[in-house]
């Protein structure tokens, strides 16, 4: 009674300097709103970016690539983000930038796959025999801890699950117990319980609850029909990485309940390219017999000109094979070398054949009216205040050196504005911050004046 749902080893998104965009801010017609949902102008990349969308959502897209070019704080990882948001939750999005490759432990080309895997989704769907309720008690029951000292542990905990038809009581196991706080389950919540696997789910709040505080989030859900034990449709997303991890340490027999419910340990083990061609084996079974469904996600790789040669051939292949996700890549750079070569240069840095099959989209620098606007959205996402001078200053230090600089100087700004005293960010504020923190160009004209004062 101790199997764990997959544990799903989704990545971490570096999104607060994108937490003011909540997508792509298109009409239902897929042009784009001025200025919606956090984003401003942009219109033809953020129009292109909605077509892409759509090719996801009607699986056309796999083993296809995208890439988002434009000058530096143009809105490339703010477009990719805005698509992961328009998929929703449930279609896969893998985000990384491409120096990420260069590690010591690992090969350049494995870090790829890797990602390329987490960006594969699979739903499978099985009939399992569940506890199904509404939640009337949670009564852990606890005991002197076995290894002596104060504290206490759970033993086991007492649930009671009602339905239309009646209502039992069921004892559980502590395990069981870890995954009710998990899902933050309480009184009120309808859930299920997996009978052999004891993985506890939450389905919503009991709409018998609806009225006792709008919470917006909520899900509400109907008092749930027929017996507490009963046979239920479980719909589980993971990716195929969720899948290699939960294999690389094998424990149980090749059936999915086995290989969807191994227990993981955050730590990394082996995954070779053998197990992955035994899972790619089972998950196409899976897919021939109906049991499974294939959600091609996104693979994003920012700064992909930090890729080298191998790096660019292996995606190559990599885009032909059958199990292959959407992939976004963006750069900011021009006619550049190469990674890994000696002296070819390429646009973009990407070699050409690679380049051959993407769909480019450019980003457009951005008007002194645009940069207001945008700075004027983030200003109240960080919950600062600046009056219309400040903001037309830091608009002009948008346009002299970057947007992503003129972002920054906000925060400093704040604090400086602070320490006189005042709420309010007034023009000084933002030039003593601009004379504190050097942009990138005049940093970079310093250290080319004053080249004989720093090591080379
Ligand atoms: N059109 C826009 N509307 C609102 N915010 C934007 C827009 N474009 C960019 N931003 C914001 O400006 C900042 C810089 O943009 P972003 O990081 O997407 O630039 P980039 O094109 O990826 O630049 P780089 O080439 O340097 O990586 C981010 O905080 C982003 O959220
Ligand atoms: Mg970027």
């Amino acid at each position: 009674m101790q199997i764990e749902e997959v544990k799903s080893n989704t990545r971490e998104q570096r999104v607060a300097t994108h937490s003011h965009i909540r997508g792509l801010g298109l009409k239902s017609d897929g042009t784009a709103e001025p200025v919606a949902t956090g984003f401003v102008g942009q219109e033809n990349a953020r129009e292109a970016a909605g077509y892409i969308v759509d090719l996801v959502k009607a699986k056309k897209m796999a083993g296809r690539a995208v890439l988002l070019t434009g000058a530096p704080g143009t809105g490339k990882t703010a477009i990719a983000y805005a698509v992961s948001q328009e998929l929703g939750p449930k279609v896969p999005f893998c985000p990384m930038v491409g120096s990420e490759v260069y590690s010591t432990e690992i090969k350049k080309t494995e870090v790829l796959m890797e990602n390329f895997r987490r960006a594969i989704g699979l739903r499978v769907r099985e009939t399992k025999e569940v506890y199904e309720g509404e939640v009337t008690e949670i009564s852990p029951e606890e005991a002197e801890n076995p290894l002596g000292g104060y504290s206490k542990t759970v033993s086991r905990v007492v649930v009671g699950l009602k339905t239309v038809k009646g209502t039992k009581q069921l004892l559980l196991d502590p395990s069981i117990y870890e995954g009710l706080l998990k899902e933050k389950v309480a009184v009120g919540d309808v859930i299920y319980i997996e009978s052999n696997t004891g993985a506890v789910k939450r389905v919503g709040r009991s709409d018998a609850y609806a009225a006792e505080f709008d919470l917006e989030a909520e899900e509400y859900v109907p008092l749930p029909k027929g017996d507490v034990l009963k046979k239920r449709e479980v719909v589980q997303d993971v990716t195929l990485h969720d899948l290699d991890m939960a294999n690389a340490k094998p424990q149980g027999g090749q059936d999915i309940i086995s290989m969807m419910g191994q227990l993981m340990k955050p730590r990394k083990t082996e995954i070779t390219d053998k197990l992955r061609q035994e899972i790619n084996k089972v998950v196409n079974q899976y897919i021939e017999q109906g049991t499974a469904e294939l959600i091609p996600g996104v693979l994003f790789i920012d700064e992909v000109h930090m890729l080298d040669i191998e790096c660019f051939t292996y995606l190559n292949r990599a885009l032909e094979s059958t199990l292959s996700p959407i992939v976004i890549l963006a750069t900011n750079r021009g006619m550049c070398t190469i990674r890994g070569t000696e002296d070819v240069e390429a646009p973009h840095g990407i070699p050409l054949d690679l380049l051959d099959r993407l769909l480019i989209i450019r980003t457009m620098p951005y008007t002194l009216d645009e940069i207001g606007v945008i700075l004027e959205i983030r200003a109240k996402t960080e919950g600062l205040k600046l009056d219309g001078g400040a903001l037309r200053r830091v608009a002009e230090k948008g346009i002299s050196s970057s947007l992503r600089y003129a972002m920054q100087l906000l925060t400093p700004a704040a604090i400086l504005a602070k320490l006189q005293g005042r709420e309010e960010i007034l023009t000084a504020d933002i030039d003593e911050a601009a004379t504190l923190f050097f942009d990138a160009k005049t940093s970079a004209q310093l250290v080319a004046q004053q080249s004989e004062r720093f090591l080379s």
